[in-house]
């Protein structure tokens, strides 16, 4: 051993990202993830954006919903404008070397860094011991699904930083375990930016969620330009004008949501708007807004439901992605079993 610090990685720049096939995508994921995608794309460093149906299976889902549900996010990551030429779209499932190298990251993560996590703690509640295995070891599936690219930045919302910081102590562990400095970069987190909280168009407390029994609390992303705009219009507000500060509408959780979706959707900052709206109320607001939404959004949710309808265009783009996407990892899952030692 020297005292040379290990060196640091020196590989590709390389953008991962995933999204749990849960269906039923609506304005927050395209605000707070698509959207954001779609412009790293540009960002000079390859895209590799899949549906995570592995992690999606960590609670029940109908396995004869399943893989509409993959294709529905698939065809969300093309309507929001991801190009298939230049990003890696796939379906997590379809490349083996995300569940073989997560098994052996099971073998370097220490069960304190898991009971540490608070996802896991929110998502099992109050029944722990009937939660699955697979939902208390998922993030050491997401070190693996961003590991096995050699992934060096990870678009993501805030509430995945803990799983970030996990797949950093991974990868460090292992680089430092088994004698390969180097060998896995540690990933950065890409949370900056706008990545607005978007909340219910009902009841501004509540973040927008598929979940939701209202379907006027969330713009879906297959809901056609009348829906939107009537969405928009029958939004819960308060009676009050815009005031000319971001700080000056504490307490006015609905009016803040609307702001938030306007600046978010004409890539301007809050204050921005209220500059531009100080001093009307939402009678003059709303239909501007509404005007805004159906501009940005319909062509988006007019594309997912042609997409949706052509199940064939998309199973071509997940194969296809799915093969390149393996074509990437596979050495790295060769390259980590001789690492580790096993018979090759
Ligand atoms: N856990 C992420 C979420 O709920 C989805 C995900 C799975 C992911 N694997 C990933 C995100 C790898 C980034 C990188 O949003």
């Amino acid at each position: 051993m020297t005292d040379t610090p290990a060196p640091s990685y020196s590989g590709p720049r390389r953008i991962l990202s995933g999204i749990q096939a849960s269906g039923a995508l609506h304005l927050g994921n395209y605000l707070g993830a698509l959207k954001r995608f779609t412009q790293l794309q540009d960002a000079g460093a390859p895209c590799f954006l899949f549906v995570a149906d592995l992690h999606a299976i960590t609670v029940w889902q109908e396995p004869e919903k399943l893989a509409a549900q993959t294709r529905e996010i698939a065809a969300a990551y093309l309507a929001s404008g991801l190009d298939p030429a230049r990003s890696v779209i796939f379906p997590q499932s379809a490349v083996r070397a995300h569940s073989e190298l997560a098994w052996i990251f099971n073998c370097v993560a220490r069960l304190g860094w898991l009971d540490r996590m608070t996802q896991f703690k929110e998502k099992s509640g109050k029944h722990k011991e009937r939660s699955s295995v697979g939902l208390y070891t998922y993030p050491v599936l997401q070190a693996a699904d961003i590991l096995v690219y050699k992934a060096t930045e990870v678009p993501t919302g805030e509430d995945q930083k803990q799983h970030l910081e996990l797949t950093r102590d991974i990868a460090a562990k292992f680089n430092n375990d088994f004698g390969a400095p180097g060998f896995f970069p540690l990933p950065e987190p890409l949370t900056q930016g706008p990545a607005p909280r978007v909340m219910s168009l009902r009841d501004g407390a509540a973040k927008m969620s598929k979940s939701d029994p209202s379907d006027q609390s969330r713009i879906n992303l297959t809901d056609d330009a009348d829906t939107i705009a009537a969405k928009v219009r029958k939004a819960r507000t308060d009676p009050d004008a815009l005031p000319e500060t971001w700080d000056e509408l504490e307490g006015r959780a609905e009016a803040k949501n609307l702001v938030t979706i306007y600046a978010a959707l004409s890539d301007q900052s809050r204050d921005q708007v209220l500059a531009e709206f100080a001093g009307q109320g939402f009678g003059a607001f709303k239909p501007r807004l509404a005007e805004l939404a159906v501009a940005s959004m319909a062509p988006v949710t007019a594309e997912m439901r042609r997409l949706m309808a052509d199940r064939a265009e998309i199973d071509r783009v997940l194969r296809d992605g799915a093969e390149r996407a393996s074509a990437v990892a596979d050495p790295v899952v060769d390259e980590v079993k001789g690492i580790v030692g096993f018979w090759r």
